[in-house]
């Protein structure tokens, strides 16, 4: 159906003011490809909340603070649904096979707990897949103290996940000794969790657009491994950046950030250390989030790159916007390196100036530019990024680390067409290369890692 017939009978400028609403309390990202998706999103919350007609309700919305009953009501009709048990499987093999292991043999004599939160859990098929996942690391479960938080907005999503019984639907694509060891039929030809899993799992309901995490309160603190899967890429960019950046607060030192492989960005994870484990990758906080570490698998012969990839001048320490520089302790005099070393410190005003100051002074080379753009996309402003990395391919058109990051920014803002040709291009350029030489300019990431950061991205 076209933008036009599904949204004919609606106030554009209202949809507008409400989309902008929508993404003020919720995060959800209603651009304008979208409005037919919030049109019939918002025709169902006018029904729930007694409207006659949807542009009645559209008006009403428009006019005031949404309070927290309309959120849950709005969040119910406009979120999407869509989750199973195990999905991905890789990633429950990566928990099972590598992570858990280190950390079940480090606990075992200290404390014997871990903390594992699904954020976003939908209807709890994620949840439970988590809790299934530890009892299997966990041949004396009963001795350890697990606990799986899992958080969703919809209230009626969290009421099934509650119940905790599931249909066939909620099994595609599941492991055959799922049911036969973690489930029991019911009256109704559906399928029970396990008591036993049940217990490892505690519901709640937790806005991720709203800054009330990390909290003890909550019991978002101090997490081993979030699991934020398919959330992300529902949510403005803005948004994104907020809730990456507290999900990173949330976790305890080395813990473990999953998201979907689409939701990986260049741009988006700087605070945390990049690894692929078990053909996976994965968001580590450390202290020096620049530095990777080795994973918990044996370590591939090509070092994991960071997540944001900044150009270096030959001879020149390479480093990504947010990672700390050995340099601090005496400011550096080139205007690139300065602004490098306040963007390591979370000075982002400062070293966007620093950046400007290095092109004033005659710098052409494009590692200014990318770096103006790094900084600009991580302070929010898109649209700069987007014409800091035009500036980027003006000075060199082959420059592979900026068609993958507008293949990503523009991904992120729905301009599908100018993403995949950016991403091409960026395929195109590797092929000539071999997967092991180091991306020109980078902080050392093979052309064979970049290669899969896009693939992931095109979904190919
Ligand atoms: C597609 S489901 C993903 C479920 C599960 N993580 C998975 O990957 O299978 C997205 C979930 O994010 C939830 N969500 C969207 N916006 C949210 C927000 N602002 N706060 C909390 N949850 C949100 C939706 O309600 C929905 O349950």
């Amino acid at each position: 159906m076209s933008l036009q017939a599904t949204t004919a009978a609606l106030d554009p400028t209202l949809l507008g003011e409400v989309s902008s609403a929508i993404a003020d309390r919720i995060g959800l990202h209603f651009p304008e490809e979208r409005w037919p998706d919030l049109a019939r999103g918002l025709r169902a919350a006018g029904e729930l909340l007694g409207f006659g007609s949807p542009d009645g309700c559209l008006r009403w919305l428009g006019s005031r603070a949404l309070t927290a009953g309309q959120v849950e009501t709005l969040a119910s009709c406009l979120t999407v649904g869509e989750t199973y048990f195990f999905r991905d499987p890789a990633s429950f093999e990566a928990l099972e096979r590598e992570i858990l292991p280190p950390l079940v043999a480090q606990r075992s004599e200290a404390g014997r707990f871990l903390r594992l939160w699904s954020a976003g859990c939908c209807t709890g098929e994620e949840a439970y897949s988590l809790a299934i996942t530890c009892a299997r690391a966990l041949p004396d479960l009963p001795r350890w103290n697990v606990s799986i938080l899992a958080t969703d907005i919809n209230p009626s999503f969290l009421a099934k996940a509650e119940a905790g019984v599931y249909g066939e639907w909620s099994f595609r694509g599941a492991p055959g000794w799922l049911r036969e060891r973690f489930f029991s039929p019911t009256s109704g030809r559906k399928l029970a969790i396990d008591p036993i899993a049940r217990a490892m799992v505690r519901f709640g309901n937790l806005n991720l657009a709203e800054e009330v995490y990390p909290s003890i309160r909550s019991g978002t603190d101090g997490m081993d491994v979030i699991f934020c899967r398919n959330v992300l890429m529902y949510l403005t960019p803005r948004h994104q950046r907020q809730v990456v950046s507290a999900l990173h607060r949330c976790l305890g030192e080395g813990g473990y950030l999953f998201v979907n492989p689409a939701e990986a960005s260049p741009f988006l994870f700087p605070m945390f250390a990049m690894e692929t484990v078990g053909g996976v990758t994965l968001y580590r906080k450390t202290s020096q989030p620049g530095r990777v570490e080795s994973g918990p698998e044996p370590v591939p012969p090509e070092p994991p790159p960071p997540p944001m990839v900044v150009p270096t001048a030959p001879a020149r320490p390479a480093t990504s916007a947010r990672r700390a520089t050995p340099k601090a302790a005496v400011p550096p005099e080139d205007p690139l390196d300065l602004a490098r070393a306040r963007a390591g410190q979370g000075r982002l005003e400062e070293a966007l100036a620093a950046c400007q100051n290095a092109v004033a002074a005659g710098r052409t080379d494009p590692a200014a530019h990318f770096l103006y753009a790094a900084i600009c996309d991580e302070l929010g402003r898109t649209e700069d990024a987007i014409a800091a990395l035009g500036k980027v391919l003006y000075l060199d058109q082959d420059f592979i680390l900026a068609h993958h990051a507008l293949g990503g920014l523009y991904k992120r803002l729905g301009r599908r067409k100018e993403s995949r040709r950016h991403l091409a291009i960026a395929l195109e350029l590797l092929s000539a290369r071999s997967h092991q030489e180091v991306v020109p300019g980078s902080d050392g990431m093979t052309c064979g890692r970049i290669g899969e950061a896009v693939r992931a991205m095109t979904g190919a």
